[in-house]
């Protein structure tokens, strides 16, 4: 069989967004349905999983067949499955596993496991088609922020990651400290467009501590003293500038640290992936640092950031050609190390 001509479809459910893409030879998309259900948490401020898998259950077979219908084929053409796995709202991935090994069942084709994390980095291949590893990735998101260095296709390391909560986590609760709406990131990114990131100082958390690690859980409580303090004085607080000054020095430890993880290992491509990697501030910071020292930076289109199936297929390609395929026992994790 030509590598090149496998149609894999994938599932991704492992937060709040319902998605079914079809993907040939893991570079190709014919396909890549995503229902989001932000609109529906928004009303709480956050994700609710409840709410999340039962959504994911009334919307998996609909986004399957839309997925199906929009790359013209039908489960005749579909050579394996692809599906999240882990780590993710346990109730979501459920839903994505069970459907995935019922189709698995009932077509008698293979049953690929995927990592959230292996998916995200793996958008790349999508949006690059002469991205080969080896190469430095950065995954910032909502769940996530690891330093990983892919050396093959199917071999990840961590060398850095979050003590406590991820970027976008991060992002979020500024964001609801400004009474910005739910998903904080792109309300933050865009008001941090309008002030000064100079204007309060917020501590770089970590940066030279010598590791490829991050904390993200005193900046929130920096931001809401900073905005208390200035309202006890009786000052109006500018959102912009908070915003901006928050967003700058997040991103000054991100960048640092990632560019540096690339330069200390001696890879010359930084890939990265997650939500996060929309960031409009993020892309011109690592832009300007990756061309000063010469490494090849490559950031998908935002729809292929955040959270897709498009890119759960692309892992999945990957380790199919490896034969690591799963089984029918094959469960959804929470906390799925990668
Ligand atoms: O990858 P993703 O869709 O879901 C997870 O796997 O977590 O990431 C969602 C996160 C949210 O925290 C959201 O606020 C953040 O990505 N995000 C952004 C931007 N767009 C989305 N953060 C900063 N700037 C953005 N433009
Ligand atoms: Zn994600």
């Amino acid at each position: 069989m030509d590598e090149k001509k496998l149609v894999t479809l994938a599932i991704e459910s492992s937060c709040d967004e319902t998605a079914v893409a079809l993907i040939r030879g893991g570079r190709e998309v014919l396909s890549n349905i995503i229902s989001s259900q932000i609109d529906i948490h928004k009303a709480y401020g956050g994700v609710v999983p409840e709410i999340a898998s039962r959504h994911h259950l009334e919307n998996i077979n609909h986004v399957t067949q839309r997925a199906l219908d929009e790359a013209g084929m039908t489960m005749d053409d579909v050579d394996f499955f692809s599906v999240t796995y882990g780590p993710g709202l346990i109730g979501a991935l459920v839903i994505g596993v069970a459907t995935a090994k019922a189709f698995s069942l009932a077509t008698g084709k293979p049953l690929v496991g995927v990592h959230h994390i292996h998916g995200h980095i793996s958008a790349n291949y999508l949006q690059y088609p002469d991205l080969e590893p080896p190469f430095m990735a950065l995954v910032v998101s909502g769940g996530h922020t690891n330093i990983v260095r892919v050396t093959e296709y199917n071999d990840l390391h961590t060398i850095g990651q979050t003590r406590d909560d991820a970027v976008g986590e991060a992002f979020d609760k500024v964001a609801r400290v400004l009474g910005l709406p739910y998903p904080g990131g792109p309300a933050i990114d865009r008001l941090a467009k309008e002030g000064d990131r100079e204007a309060i100082h917020f501590k770089r958390v970590l940066l030279d501590d010598g590791t490829y690690d991050f904390s993200f859980s005193g900046i929130k409580t920096a931001v809401l003293n900073y905005v208390n303090g200035e309202k006890q004085k009786g000052n109006e607080v500018n959102a912009a500038d908070v915003a901006a000054s928050f967003q700058e020095a997040v991103l000054d430890v991100i960048v640092a640290k990632s560019v540096g993880a690339a330069l200390d290992s001696g890879e010359d491509k930084l890939v990265v992936a997650g939500g996060v990697a929309a960031n409009s501030r993020l892309r011109e910071k690592l832009t300007e640092a990756c061309g000063e020292h010469g490494i090849r930076l490559c950031i998908p289109p935002a729809v292929l950031c955040t959270d897709n199936a498009a890119m759960i297929g692309a892992a999945g390609h990957y380790s199919y050609i490896k034969g690591n395929t799963s089984d029918l026992s094959l469960d959804a994790i929470a906390h799925l190390p990668l």
